[in-house]
């Protein structure tokens, strides 16, 4: 699988893990950033074997760069599932890929992981509730300590034991963080909520009314509702087992939101025409006659990246995506779409201090001309102005950008008042990787530091500002 793109150039895995300042090479480091900006992505510790499924397969590593008195400082670490630890005692990769339709067996792995899956905590790094947790898509996140060093499975006291999203959302007001989980068997598709101060205080709670198992990436939430967008990409064991795809993409089916009241309420279901997402940015409920608050029946307003397939193998004709406004009446049951603007964009952020009301800047990646049509590949970051309708955007003119990701100025209560952070890449892959920080007010002047890392960050996924806690 060594020749497969995600393998290769930016995306080539590193496997040097270090623990060196950095250096700023460019404009200052405002000096009240103070805090980590820390960013997880697949980086396999082997080469893989039978298959390589990007964005979902192997292994996480977690990149940190810490900021303080404006100066920065470089780490990373792998994170250390028991998987990796057997193949890094092996030498070599025991868990074929997740496409191969193979596992391994006791002779390979031992009598207590023969059969299983890789575990896939690649995707995000989140921190909730005193956890620094890096997330797998669909199976229990891993603890890591303040060094980066993986502690333990996370399955909160054994309440959450089938696992998790990678994309939980945390409600900025009442600090409870809340996911959604799929499985392969009923009831399919589950949500729990966790309190700000860890305890599980609703677990696995079934979404009725989903009959096949689906594959879900991002949920999104407001002060009422979790939205579960359900596309038409369903899991088929039965195809997996006779050597076909384990993923089925069935556009003729449509697409279900669901909206789930917080309050544990019926589940209501809006239907429309097919589309994808692998990212929201955000979500909130309209406001009544006269600005009265929305509730749970209010139409939801959810901006998102939509594309017209997922990709992964499975596009059946030309691909396309948008950065798309969708209205969902949770009443009516109807999906309204309005496009804010056609193009190869991906990793929609928001001020996350706004996640669950209304917000203002969304940023994102955005693919130019200029760079190498590979999906996950971005040279620009792109912020919309949801008020005024405008964009702004800088590329970087030698590199690739990651999702970026909102750090607050500190003491500043004003909305988009900060800084959009993000890891630049070399697109040969070779050079020595760069931090850059961004005006919020004015990314397009291009960064206001730009920080020369000590190592070579394979572009990745999902990344958050942490700011250092009192
Ligand atoms: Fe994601």
């Amino acid at each position: 699988m060594s020749g497969d793109v995600h393998l290769s150039g930016p995306f080539r895995p590193t496997l040097d893990e270090i623990d060196q300042p950095a250096t700023v090479i460019s404009g200052a480091l405002p000096p009240e950033l103070d805090g980590e900006y820390l960013r997880n992505g697949p980086n396999p510790r082997f080469t893989p074997v039978g298959s390589y499924l990007y964005p979902l397969e192997g292994d996480g590593m977690v990149h940190a760069v810490t900021l303080r008195d404006g100066t920065a400082h470089y780490r990373n670490r792998f994170v250390r599932t028991p998987m990796v630890q057997l193949e890094e005692q092996a030498g070599h990769v025991l868990w074929p890929g997740l496409m191969s339709g193979r596992t391994p067996t006791a002779d390979e792995v031992g009598p207590e992981l023969a059969g299983s899956f890789r575990e896939m905590p690649d995707i995000n790094i989140v921190r909730h509730s005193g956890r620094l947790m890096a997330m797998a898509e669909g199976t229990p996140p891993f603890c890591l300590g303040p060094d980066l060093a993986t502690v333990k499975r996370e399955t909160f006291d054994g309440a959450l034991p089938v696992g998790m999203t990678a994309h939980p959302k945390i409600d900025p007001v009442t600090g409870e963080m809340v996911v959604f989980c799929y499985m392969l068997e009923a009831p399919f598709l589950t949500w729990s909520v966790i309190d700000r101060d860890g305890r599980v205080t609703r677990s696995d709670t079934p979404v009725p009314g989903v009959l096949r198992p689906v594959m879900i990436h991002d949920m999104a939430l407001t002060e009422h509702s979790v939205v579960l967008v359900l596309s038409p990409l369903f899991f088929d064991v039965m195809a997996a087992m006779r050597g076909g795809s384990l993923l089925s993409w069935e556009p003729d089916e449509g697409t279900r939101v669901a909206s789930v009241p917080r309050d544990g309420g019926a589940v209501k279901w809006a239907h429309g025409d097919t589309f994808w997402t692998w990212h929201m940015a955000n979500a909130f409920h309209r406001t009544g006659p006269g600005g009265a608050p929305g509730t749970a029946d209010s139409p939801i307003v959810v901006d998102m990246v939509q594309h017209n397939n997922p990709g992964m193998g499975l596009r059946s004709g030309p691909h396309t995506s948008a950065f798309v406004r969708t209205t969902i009446d949770p009443v009516a049951g109807s999906i309204e779409h309005e496009e804010i603007e056609a193009g190869r964009l991906e990793f929609p952020r928001i001020d996350d201090r706004l996640l669950g009301s209304a917000h203002r800047q969304v940023a994102m990646g955005h693919r130019t001309a200029a760079a190498p049509p590979v999906p996950g590949a971005f040279d620009a970051v792109r912020v919309f102005d949801t008020a005024t309708g405008r964009a702004s955007m800088w590329t970087a003119e030698d590199g690739l950008v990651g999702e970026p990701s909102f750090a607050p100025r500190p003491g500043a209560s004003a909305p988009d008042d900060g800084w959009w952070l993000t890891i630049v890449a070399d697109p040969a892959g070779v050079a020595h990787s760069r931090l850059v920080v961004l005006d919020a007010a004015d990314i397009a002047a291009g960064p206001v530091a730009t920080v020369q890392l000590p190592a070579r960050v394979p572009l990745g996924l999902h990344g958050n500002w942490l700011p250092t806690q009192e």
